[in-house]
């Protein structure tokens, strides 16, 4: 497949020179994106429903954030932690008051963020005897090799052994597992308020009540995985606040840059002198250019009531897709948060993406056999209407629906 511009075999160098980690099924080739619409290589456009595995949570090239980098990129790009940057304490400040009082430290993905609550887990409860975190059977958490020990789908740790000791798992949404678990090395739980991956499962609102009161009573600490969840995904900015149970540390990353790498855990005030000089760091976490984006991303919440448009059209998709499974017995359920929605099927999921995709509108699987949708969080429902007719065209051809 040639680009069109350069003349370039893309298809055939990915096959030759890239490793094959990931199974392009169908092998598009995409090279622009606006709001909720991408290009291929071909013309053909498509209507994106998977915001990048919810990075893309403005839309593709949201202009003030594409604007931001680029102002930041004729400034300043890099110094190195041994100095502060212009954009890293403001971007720390930025997030704090979205959340609660604490602070931050900057890192470049969801993994390495979690690596980093990992890390504070263990050094906060080394002294007493607490090295162990509690975590869920159907979780994800990243790919380097601490956060696949606490990510509970074996599937991703198959080959990789030996798995990294220090983790127990349990069962999610199961709080007499997670309270029979608890013993006197456990320093934390850990665990995502809406699993992704899993198959888009949110918390039990009680569940997660009892987790924070035991983890109080037990003196353990809390941390919320909200990478996929967070950044306005569900809602609110983060999502537990709309259960109203806040952790002690939390990591986000995907959709803080729009895009651009970036990711990010924060410690409740109380913990701020857990990790001391020289105990964690990172080469290129906070940046002043990933800063800048960022900073860019959560004003572009906030100007553009990015939440409320996230709420209003969950409520319009979640009523759409309740009248599709109306008509399509191969929807058993329909569950999510926000704009982070499964649809549990009894036709194969991926068999659905296929079609979608042909037809024009990207979404995803996840979990066993549920299609998940990820709209950007600036959705329509003009947008919402038309990937619901492709939807349906999908159920109507592939078989048993
Ligand atoms: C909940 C959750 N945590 C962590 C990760 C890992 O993030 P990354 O791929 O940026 O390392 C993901 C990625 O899908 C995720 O969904």
């Amino acid at each position: 497949m040639d680009n069109k511009n350069t003349g370039i075999d893309i298809a055939g160098l990915q096959e030759k020179y890239v490793l094959k980690t990931y199974s392009f099924s169908p092998p598009i080739i995409f090279v622009k994106g606006a709001g909720a619409y991408l290009k291929d290589s071909t013309g053909k456009r498509y209507l994106d429903f998977s915001s990048g595995i919810s990075v893309c949570n403005l839309g593709h090239c949201h202009p003030a954030v594409t604007a931001a980098i680029r102002r930041q990129a004729g400034k300043l790009v890099h110094v190195s932690n041994l100095f502060m940057n212009s954009r890293q304490p403001e971007l720390a400040w930025k997030l704090v008051s979205h959340c609660f009082d604490g602070a931050a430290f900057f890192c470049n993905s969801g993994a390495e963020a979690n690596e980093g609550l990992i890390k504070f887990a263990r050094k906060w409860g080394n002294p007493t005897g607490r090295n162990e975190i509690i975590v869920m059977k159907e979780s994800f958490h990243g790919r380097t090799l601490a956060t696949l020990a606490a990510t509970g789908r074996s599937k991703y740790r198959e080959g990789f052994q030996p798995d990294m000791p220090g983790f127990v798992h349990v069962l999610f949404n199961d709080f007499e597992a997670a309270a029979s678990a608890v013993g006197p090395r456990t320093a934390a739980i850990m665990l995502e308020p809406v699993q992704g991956e899993g198959g888009v499962i949110p918390a039990d609102k009680a569940y997660l009540e009892k987790i924070r009161k035991l983890c109080d009573e037990k003196g353990i600490l809390l941390l919320f995985d909200e990478v996929q969840c967070g950044m306005g995904r569900t809602g609110s900015f983060f999502a537990w606040q709309s259960y109203g149970v806040g952790p002690d540390g939390l990591s986000l990353a995907k959709a803080l840059g729009n895009g651009f790498p970036i990711g990010a855990f924060i410690l409740k005030r109380k913990f701020e002198n857990v990790l001391v000089p020289g105990t964690h760091a990172s080469t290129f976490g906070g940046t002043a250019l990933a800063c800048a984006a960022a900073c860019a991303v959560i004003d572009a919440i906030d100007r553009e009531n990015i939440l409320l448009n996230c709420s209003e059209q969950s409520v319009y998709l979640m009523r759409k897709l309740g009248e599709l499974a109306g008509k399509y017995t191969a929807i058993r359920s329909i569950r999510g948060r926000g704009l982070m929605i499964g649809l549990v099927l009894d036709v194969p999921a991926s068999e659905i993406r296929k079609v979608a995709s042909e037809n024009g509108l990207l979404v995803l699987t996840a979990g066993d056999n549920v299609l998940r949708l990820l709209p950007p969080l600036t959705i329509s429902v003009k947008e919402t209407d038309k990937a619901i007719k492709i939807l349906d065209k999908c159920f109507k051809k592939v078989k048993g629906s």
